[in-house]
């Protein structure tokens, strides 16, 4: 699918539909986020004047812990054919934290849209890179052609090449012309996969160059083994592979030389500054009451601070240029449970102007959580002990015990929403997971009776739950 038939086809209803596989209930999120998407692929397609002045609806997800937001953000990002990138707020709150480093943030989306585009470039120059790397294969392979390619290049720069290899005669040059023809006809036929080659490989540059820079070039994205990498002369290595493997290096080395960075760069720019998603994790957590202060709070508040100009658009360098993020869409998450969004300071408030919040899990989603999400929490563990030849069967008694169970838990001691499920579901099955290996293959029923029975005696204790549940 090309992406402008993706986004036809990312329709709201769509994305909504795709997060439903995944996450249960929380529609209003899953509606909110949708709706975001959906309104840049509509402004992309106004005209220039108008769309200058669209700004991107930023998202503030709030919700009690484990219930869903980063997983709705994990989620997306498999979805969406857009740069991303997911960062925790609380990362620039670290010591040694520089306020500089929040535009780190907009230089990982630049390096995730250059390989974005990168690879889809070389995607798409795989078919001349193919046909490349035969004719370097045939190359190596010819005896003959040997001598001239192992000349060092500096040689052939003044001219060593014209003297060490005298033009062939005529006959000898239809010779070589035939021999190359079947040799090409062999390789495609895949008869050759087995033989060994010589071939020279360009090694990879970044290796063995110390980082000089300090905090400040690496804050800039200014990396000096890029900068020295593009200087250097390429090494290459002669090394002996199957014709197989051979094939698949040049192939790779050929398309690289194919792909124009030039135009990467500008399409990835580009890309990232339309289309761009941002994910601010626990943005809650550089929140504080009451503002002013000091110790914490004024970092937090920095931090804040440092994400404004972001938020509200400016350019940004990276190390592929300046990235503008006017039209990058923020979403942001936090649980705040000791903190309101309007704790945030007001000018970032401001910039988040769609708010949903999450709902706490019912007994009835966590049931729905441990079975229905594709690759389900009971369907991980089926999978794993599936491999031991212990077949699991969930009965569906069991299951609402362990909802019931885990709601009770949540209750009693920190609501951790989902979370709870894991913990609860390694303690059910410790016992089997154990044995499995000895056990053998056989069905292993799961009922209610087998729940209460290996998870009663750890709640009842409050010691011990506090530990393992
Ligand atoms: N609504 C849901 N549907 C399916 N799985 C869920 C849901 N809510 C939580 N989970 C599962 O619980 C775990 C924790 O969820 P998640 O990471 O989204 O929590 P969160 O809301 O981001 O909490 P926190 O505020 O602590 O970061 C994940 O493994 C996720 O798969
Ligand atoms: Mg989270």
């Amino acid at each position: 699918m090309n992406s402008d038939q993706f986004e036809t086809e990312l329709t709201p209803r769509r994305i909504v539909e795709f997060l439903d596989r995944y996450i249960v209930g929380q529609d209003k999120a899953k509606k909110s986020v949708a709706i975001a998407l959906r309104n840049r692929v509509r402004r992309r397609r106004l005209p220039r004047e108008i769309a200058r002045e669209i700004a991107p609806k930023n998202i503030l997800m709030a919700g009690p812990t484990g219930v869903g937001k980063t997983e709705i953000a994990r989620r997306l990002s498999d979805l969406v054919n857009a740069p991303f990138v997911k960062v925790e707020a609380t990362k620039f709150t670290e010591v040694g934290y520089v306020g500089r480093d929040v535009e780190s943030i907009i230089r990982d989306l630049a390096e995730t849209a250059v390989a974005m585009v990168k690879s889809r470039m070389i995607e798409e120059v795989q078919v001349s890179a193919a046909e490349r790397a035969e004719q370097r294969l045939v190359d190596a392979l010819l005896p003959g052609s040997e001598r001239r390619r192992s000349m060092p290049d500096i040689m052939k720069i003044f001219g060593g090449e014209k003297e060490e290899a005298p033009k062939p005669a005529p006959e000898e040059e239809r010779a070589r012309e035939s021999t190359r023809r079947k040799l090409l006809a062999l390789l495609e036929e895949g008869k050759l996969d087995d033989r060994e080659v010589e071939i020279d490989v360009v090694e990879s540059q970044s290796v063995g160059i110390p980082i000089l820079g300090g905090s400040g070039m690496d804050s800039m994205g200014i990396n000096i083994g890029d900068m020295l990498g593009g200087l250097l002369p390429k090494r290459s290595r002669r090394r002996r592979v199957k014709v197989s493997e051979a094939r698949r290096i040049l192939q790779a080395e050929e398309a690289e030389k194919l792909v124009d960075m030039d135009a990467v760069v500008r399409e990835a720019l580009e890309k990232a500054a339309e289309e761009g998603i941002v994910f601010i994790d626990e943005i809650d957590k550089v929140a504080s009451r009451g503002g002013g202060g000091t110790g914490p709070d004024v970092s937090r508040e920095g931090v804040q601070r440092d994400l404004l100009p972001i938020v509200e658009g400016s350019p940004v360098p990276t190390k592929y240029g300046t990235l503008n993020t006017d039209h990058i869409l923020f979403i942001a998450a936090g649980a705040f449970s000791s903190v309101k969004p309007s704790d945030l300071v007001p000018e970032l408030q401001g910039r988040f102007p769609i708010r949903v919040e999450l709902q706490p899990l019912s007994r009835e989603d966590l049931a729905r959580i441990l079975v229905e999400p594709e690759n389900s929490l009971l369907t991980q563990y089926s999978a794993l002990l599936g491999v031991e030849g212990v077949d699991l069967e969930f009965q569906d008694d069991a299951v609402a015990e362990i909802a019931l169970l885990a709601e009770r838990m949540n209750a009693e001691m920190e609501n951790i929403g989902a979370r709870r499920l894991h913990t609860m579901i390694e303690q059910l099955l410790e016992e089997v997971s154990f044995e499995a290996p000895e056990s053998g293959a056989r069905k292993y029923p799961i009922s209610a009776e087998f729940v209460r029975e290996r998870l009663e005696p750890l709640i009842s204790d409050g010691d011990i739950r506090r530990y393992l549940l």
